[in-house]
């Protein structure tokens, strides 16, 4: 009893004592302890000019910049591994929080914001470690995790145009966000996930400590693939297995109304996508249009978009043996390398330099706006009637800027066993579905009437999507599926234990048992990281 009353009176009298400054406290730390006092230039607070333009930078979702959002006390921007270290080490020492952003596209601001929380917390924003090395001779790559997807895809065609890495889709993510969540594209069905080629990381520990594959041992090197990322450390960077393309890949696209018989199209290639050769990608995103000019007559359409590891010439016929309902021709593919396939499939037309890989503000769709997600995995074909009633929510005045993705699964991942990385999601799957909807600036003040239709949607959909659990996918993170509860220590077991079924089945438990032997205090904490044992 003695000594437990005797730290609660120590810790008490040392945040009375800290409380008056604890920026400077933590300032004096980071110099102290990287025994550079320059340090203190990577690091902006509240006081410094440009604190709010360097939170801001890669923010991507717009409801977690505005002004009633709890802000860091401090953002680190650390050019060296030793200050990251130094700053894990700080923030121990001085019970505060951190929080790890490498390209801030977390669906919920996780890695800026820290909204249920009452410890101030540190962003430690890995922006300048970004470098990426690519051994053509080995196929490999070490990418540093604050580089982007598009920083490696451009550093990869550089130097070979028949390799690539089969990551995500959108260029500006951050790797150590995507990497550690699981991460697909365009190539996943031959290639598996991003996080499934990884052959070696670089970790730092809750002690500061610099660990590589063989010395943080296998159960860790595991979860940091696929178990999300701000649970197990902090991820400085990662060994990659590059993999081969063709020299040029065909990338198609066709887009129907209604009146076109979208539905009957999309009812369809349920059964189809998820059959076809591993080397085709196909999804459908779909949302409403206005089918008149002056906007008084609105529809909806289905947008179809492959791409293929492979010619025109090839591609055709195959499609016209397995989805001729869809109709594809010459006109609708295009031929162009995989690097290039990733520009325009962010830009949605030709003619951009590859250098548009490298740009980190690059604004997309999904991207820097207010918007709210959520993800299904679809196991057996919607009937007809079920997805026109999907397409009625689309009707709805919140759905004017909504968008749902439909991407075909199968391919490698039904041979790769559930238990292989923490992401369950593999056999069985016929396609995953994204919902996003986004709203405007002056619309943020009723943002509670979109989020309220996308969990009609949600609710709309319980019937046709996976059941118990009803699956979704870490790298969408969705708070409404539950959160911790961040001021206990341990954090909510019985409540983390809902979420994290549906992120990762039973690999929810492996992930647990690894981060109570890691991280026994829970310091890499956030609204979904995965708790100690209770
Ligand atoms: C426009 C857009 C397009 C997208 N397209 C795709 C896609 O095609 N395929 C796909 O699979 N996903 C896609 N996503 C989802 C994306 O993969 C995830 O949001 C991913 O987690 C983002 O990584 P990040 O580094 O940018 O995010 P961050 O917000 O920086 O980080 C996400 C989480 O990981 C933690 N974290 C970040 N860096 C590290 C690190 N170095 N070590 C440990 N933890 C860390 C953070 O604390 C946070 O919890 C997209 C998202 C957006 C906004
Ligand atoms: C101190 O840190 C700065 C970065 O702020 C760096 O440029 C400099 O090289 C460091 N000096 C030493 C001695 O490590
Ligand atoms: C950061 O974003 C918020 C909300 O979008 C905005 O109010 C603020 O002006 C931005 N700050 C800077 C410096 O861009
Ligand atoms: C849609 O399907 C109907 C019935 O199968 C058919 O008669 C019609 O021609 C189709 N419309 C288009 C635009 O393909
Ligand atoms: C559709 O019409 C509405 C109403 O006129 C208009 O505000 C909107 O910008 C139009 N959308 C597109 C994509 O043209
Ligand atoms: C790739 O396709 C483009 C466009 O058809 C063509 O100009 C180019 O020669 C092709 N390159 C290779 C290496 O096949
Ligand atoms: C990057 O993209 C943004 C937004 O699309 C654009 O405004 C900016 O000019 C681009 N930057 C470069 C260097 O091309």
């Amino acid at each position: 009893m003695f000594p437990f009353l005797l730290v609660l009176l120590l810790s008490f009298s040392w945040k009375l004592g800290a409380s008056t400054q604890p920026v400077e406290e933590f300032l004096h730390c980071l110099s102290l302890r990287s025994q550079n006092s320059s340090v203190a230039n990577l690091v902006y607070t509240q006081h410094s000019f440009s604190y709010s333009s360097v939170l801001n930078s890669s923010a991507q979702n717009f409801r977690f910049t505005t002004p009633s959002n709890p802000t860091p006390l401090a953002i680190v921007t650390p050019l060296h591994p030793s200050h990251v270290q130094a700053t894990v080490y700080c923030c121990r020492k001085l019970g505060l929080q951190v929080r790890t952003r490498s390209g801030g596209h977390d669906f919920e601001g996780l890695s800026y914001v820290s909204t249920a929380y009452a410890v101030p917390f540190v962003v430690i924003d890995l922006a300048n470690l970004r470098s990426v090395a690519v051994s053509v001779g080995e196929s490999t790559a070490w990418v540093e995790s604050g580089a982007t997807i598009g920083e490696l895809y451009y550093e990869i065609a550089r130097r070979s145009r028949t390799l690539a890495f089969p990551a995500g889709i959108g260029h500006t993510i951050g790797i150590g966000g995507h990497l550690s969540g699981g991460g697909y594209g365009s190539i996943f069905r031959k290639y598996g996930l991003a996080a499934d080629n990884v052959i070696d990381a670089r970790l730092i520990d809750v002690r500061g400590r610099i660990l590589d594959r063989k010395s943080m041992g296998e159960d860790l090197f595991w979860a940091i693939r696929g178990g999300g990322g701000g649970s197990f450390g902090i991820v400085l960077a990662w060994k990659l297995k590059l993999v081969h393309v063709p020299a040029n890949v065909t990338s198609c696209s066709v887009t129907k109304t209604l009146e076109q018989n979208a539905t009957v199209l999309v009812h369809r290639w349920q059964s189809i996508g998820h059959m076809l050769p591993k080397e085709v990608h196909t999804s459908f995103a779909i949302s409403r249009v206005n089918s008149s000019e002056d906007g008084k007559t609105v529809t909806v359409q289905a947008s179809f978009g492959s791409v293929f590891l492979g010619s025109t010439n090839e591609l055709l016929p195959l499609m016209v043996e397995n989805f001729p309902e869809l109709g594809l021709t010459k006109e609708d593919c295009m031929e162009m390398s995989w690097a290039e396939n990733a520009v325009l499939a962010t830009q949605f037309r030709t003619g951009f330099p590859l250098e548009t890989l490298l740009n980190r503000t690059q604004v997309s769709p999904l991207s820097k706006s207010f918007f709210k997600a959520k993800s299904d995995f679809v196991q057996q074909p919607i009937p007809e009637p079920a997805l026109e009633g999907l397409w009625r929510k689309l009707y709805e005045e919140e759905a004017k800027s909504a968008t749902i993705v439909f991407v075909a699964y199968g391919g490698i991942m039904d041979e790769i066993p559930e238990t292989e990385s923490p992401s369950p999601h593999r056999a069985g799957n016929l396609y995953t579905v994204l919902y996003v909807v986004n709203w405007g600036e002056d619309e943020n003040v009723n943002s509670e009437k979109y989020m309220s239709w996308m969990r009609r949607v949600y609710d709309y959909m319980t019937p046709y999507v996976s059941k118990s659990p009803r699956e979704a996918y870490v790298n969408y993170r969705d708070l409404e599926l539950g959160a911790n509860d961040m001021n206990n220590e341990k954090g909510n077991y019985a409540g983390a234990k809902i979420w994290g079924r549906k992120y990762f089945k039973n690999n929810f438990d492996r992930l647990v048992q690894v981060k109570t032997k890691v991280d026994p205090g829970n310091f890499f904490r956030h609204e979904q990281s995965i708790p100690t044992l209770p």
